[in-house]
């Protein structure tokens, strides 16, 4: 058994446990990142790739932000598209300026990656059994096992940014959780192909055949959606059939103009809303997807996961430098506030863009409120400030 001394031990090298350890580095604050799985693994996960200012600044603040910036294609409206037509919604002109920007988040980890080997820190891949004790206590520690050797790691906080089935929310005793949930009755078949995007902006499209979203990672990669039954599988989908699909559930100006090839990904995520309260237990904290779960409708699941971060560091620099136990509290009061907002859009351009419904009073109210934003400022903006985020 190896032991080992540091002040946080992040489990999870996803892109709240790198960013976090980005920030600890800079606040000169001693940290362990511990990852279940490979480097490779990790790198080859693909998810949403729709930055908010606010993102796009702290991933700056922290030095991971040089080839987000020479790659990153700023995005100055989104589209709503239904009945064949589509609407723009300015994203600057709606909120004082702001735009979000397209950068996968694959390629946000890989950023992340690098810069951790830059600082010298290394992430320990591979970490079997990832087990905490005694976060209830103020001598937290954490152990694990890489090729049979057992290790053993004391320090004053963990931070469980370990994802959904992570370990760290799982080691919380169940009472001590308030969940809320909501699943939806459909999935998300997503293609990622190396075709030119069919739009410039991102468009959500709500059709008598189901969502569809039109995405893209560069001007040459395009990412794609359509809403399918929650228990449908890939081997259902020949690339033939989703650009079929796809294309006549797109306004006919936009479907005759997309260019199809072959994919070079296919899956089929479950679309759920989850949040666990609180996001502090004793001296174990929870950040990103360990806490919540958006629907990627709006792509808030990122953006949400550096906001976490970004209380998170703020609270344990107050906690290391005036031993402010209270700082701690108030950052799952602070960073609670912001998840329940995007939680709030996630949900409501999720029921906006999909039917699921059977009864045909839901889909006219929907069709009334695509009307109303159309015709509205209001609308406009409140759909404008959302997806450009709120400020942390
Ligand atoms: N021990 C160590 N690491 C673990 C364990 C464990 N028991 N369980 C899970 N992990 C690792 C996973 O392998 C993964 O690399 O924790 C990491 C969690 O990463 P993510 O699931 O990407 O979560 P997070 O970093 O919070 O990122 C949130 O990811 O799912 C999207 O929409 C979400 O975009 C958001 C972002
Ligand atoms: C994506 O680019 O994968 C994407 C964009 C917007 C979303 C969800 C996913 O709302």
């Amino acid at each position: 058994m190896t032991q080992q001394t540091t002040q946080i031990v992040i489990i999870g090298a996803g892109p709240s446990g790198l960013a976090l350890g980005a920030k600890l580095n800079k606040l000169g604050i001693d940290n362990i990142i511990l990852e279940k799985q490979t480097k490779e693994y990790v790198l080859a996960r693909i998810r949403a790739g729709i930055l908010e200012q606010t993102t796009v600044d702290f991933l700056s603040d922290i030095d991971a932000s040089d080839r987000l910036k020479e790659e990153g294609i700023p995005h100055h409206g989104v589209q709503l598209a239904y009945d064949n037509q589509l609407m723009q919604i300015g994203l600057g002109e709606n909120t004082g300026g702001k735009v979000v920007t397209a950068y996968g988040q694959t390629e946000v980890t890989k950023d992340l990656c690098d810069i951790r080997e830059k600082s010298g820190r290394s992430v320990i891949y591979q970490a079997e059994d990832v087990s905490l004790h005694d976060f209830d206590t103020d001598a937290p520690y954490v152990t694990y096992r890489t090729d049979g050797t057992n290790h053993q790691i004391y320090c004053q906080i963990i931070a469980g940014c370990d994802g959904f089935h992570g370990v760290s929310r799982a080691s919380v005793p169940k009472a001590a959780l308030n969940i809320f949930e909501k699943t939806y009755p459909f999935g998300w078949l997503g293609v990622l192909s190396d075709v030119p995007p069919v739009s410039a902006e991102v468009v959500y499209a709500n059709t008598p055949r189901g969502f569809a979203l039109c995405s893209m990672r560069s001007w040459s990669r395009s990412r794609y959606y359509i809403q399918c039954t929650p228990d449908d599988h890939i081997d259902n989908w020949s690339d033939d059939r989703f650009w079929d699909e796809l294309r006549r559930r797109l306004p006919d100006a936009l479907g005759e103009a997309m260019e199809t090839g072959p994919s070079i990904e296919k899956s089929i995520a479950p679309i759920r809303s989850f949040i666990s309260e609180p996001m502090r237990f004793g001296r174990l904290l929870l950040a990103g997807d360990a806490a919540h779960i958006v629907p990627p409708t709006g792509a808030k699941g990122l953006n949400l996961a550096f906001s976490d971060i970004f209380y998170l560091s703020e609270a344990v620099k107050a906690f290391f430098d005036k031993k402010d136990e209270a700082a701690l509290d108030q950052y799952s009061q602070k960073a609670l506030k912001r998840v329940w907002k995007a939680q709030r859009f996630s949900w409501y351009l999720t029921n906006l863009t999909h039917r699921f419904s059977d009864d045909p009073f839901d889909q006219r109210v929907k069709e009334a409120e695509l009307d109303y934003i159309r015709h509205s400022v209001a609308g406009r903006q409140m759909i404008a400030e959302n997806y450009v985020g709120m400020p942390f």
